[in-house]
């Protein structure tokens, strides 16, 4: 008996199978985010950045893997239109725009970070399915490494290619703070990349950032070390409800505000950190504030994570608001005004942010 035969009479058989076979190409897609964070951490894509065309062999001859799972990998890249199969030399080239989507870490388009977290979460979505059924949180500092190390890789790229440029300088007089030299502090850093960016841009300014996290501030340390700033830059292991410190000029939270539990206590805590007149710079996932706004590609991936990874995070924090990646505009705004701000606007956007300036 078919698929269609099984059917109730009102089923249309067509659409039916539209749908299965859209299914097939989402579980090949689905599959694809361990191919691509394998051919990532094993060099093969930079193996073939750049060359003619390579053999299996020869590709697994460069990359110290072995032949037989290269060659199985190769043709799963070559039937998603990752890479380009010869027949006729059975040789396997990397497009131009693959070798920067998925080898120049200074690209706007590098992917594989965004590749990395999505299985990372897929990875831990055992442990969701289990807090579904109770209600109960899953913390930040609970996901597998690649959750971390895969949000500093998915975020930066769009970091190096905006925050200096254009979203600081949508910001009131802030520009000129930092120039001159200013106290500001990066909650809920992370890995500490927007920091990093900001002390390599602003060399007059002291930056301190913090996070909850242990793993991830120990990490941030040693970046700055690698990137020569650790001399103005400071990491610390704080909450964003009662981090140490005042009179800053800046406070700046990027994909943060959403992950936490009490995001309305935060924004107290910033506005009695700051100078009177300073500023802070919210950054959070594009969204509309309708549900159906947010019913597209970019969407479909923010509610994703929101389930697996920020709304368990914010659940598992005192309060636990939960607001979701997918928050938009209206309830950020009714969070931070919560919180006695009495300014707040949108600065700036990208397909994939928005940034708002709020003041005292
Ligand atoms: C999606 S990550 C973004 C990290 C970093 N800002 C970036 O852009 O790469 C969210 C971060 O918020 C941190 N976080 C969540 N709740 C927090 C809280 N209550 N206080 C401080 N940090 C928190 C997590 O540990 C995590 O590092």
């Amino acid at each position: 008996m078919s698929i269609i035969e099984q059917q109730p009479v009102e089923v249309d058989g067509d659409k039916l199978m539209q749908f299965v076979f859209r299914a097939v190409d989402e579980v090949g897609a689905t599959l694809n985010a361990a191919l691509v964070v394998m051919g990532d951490k094993l060099g093969l894509y930079r193996a073939l950045a750049g060359n003619g065309g390579l053999t299996p062999a020869e590709l697994a001859e460069r990359t110290g893997t072995a032949e037989r799972y290269v060659r199985e990998w190769l043709n799963a890249q070559a039937a998603g239109g990752y890479v380009e199969y010869d027949p006729d030399s059975g040789r396997y080239t990397l497009p131009p725009e693959q070798t920067v989507a998925l080898t120049d870490s200074s690209s706007p388009a590098y992917l594989p970070g965004f590749f990395q977290i999505a299985l990372g979460s897929v990875i831990d979505s055992p442990k969701i399915l289990d807090v579904a059924r109770s209600g109960a949180g899953f913390g930040w500092h609970e996901h597998v490494h690649d959750v971390h190390e895969g949000c500093e890789r998915f975020f930066r790229p769009g970091y190096n290619a905006h925050l200096v440029g254009e979203w600081l300088p949508a910001l009131e007089g802030v520009v000129e703070k930092l120039e001159r030299g200013a106290r500001v502090a990066d909650v809920g850093c992370g890995h500490g990349a927007s920091t990093i960016l900001m002390a390599q841009a602003f060399p007059n300014s002291t930056f301190v950032g913090s996070d909850y996290h242990a793993d991830s501030i120990e990490t941030a340390r040693a970046r700055a070390q690698e990137a020569g700033v650790a001399d103005r830059v400071q990491f610390v292991v704080e909450p964003a409800a009662a981090y140490a410190g005042s009179g800053y000029d800046l406070v700046t939270t990027f994909d943060c505000l959403h992950d936490m539990g009490d995001p309305v206590g935060a924004s107290r805590h910033v506005l009695g950190t700051l100078k009177p007149d300073g500023t802070w710079m919210i950054v959070e996932p594009y969204a509309g504030d309708r549900v159906e706004d947010n019913l597209n590609p970019v969407g479909r991936a923010y509610y994703s994570f929101s389930t697996l990874l920020c709304t368990p995070a914010s659940l598992s924090q005192e309060v636990g608001l939960a607001l979701g990646a997918q928050a938009g505009e209206a309830r950020i705004r009714d969070v931070v005004r919560a919180g006695g701000f009495t300014r707040f606007r949108r600065a700036a956007e990208t397909p994939f942010n928005l940034v708002f300036e709020a003041r005292p």
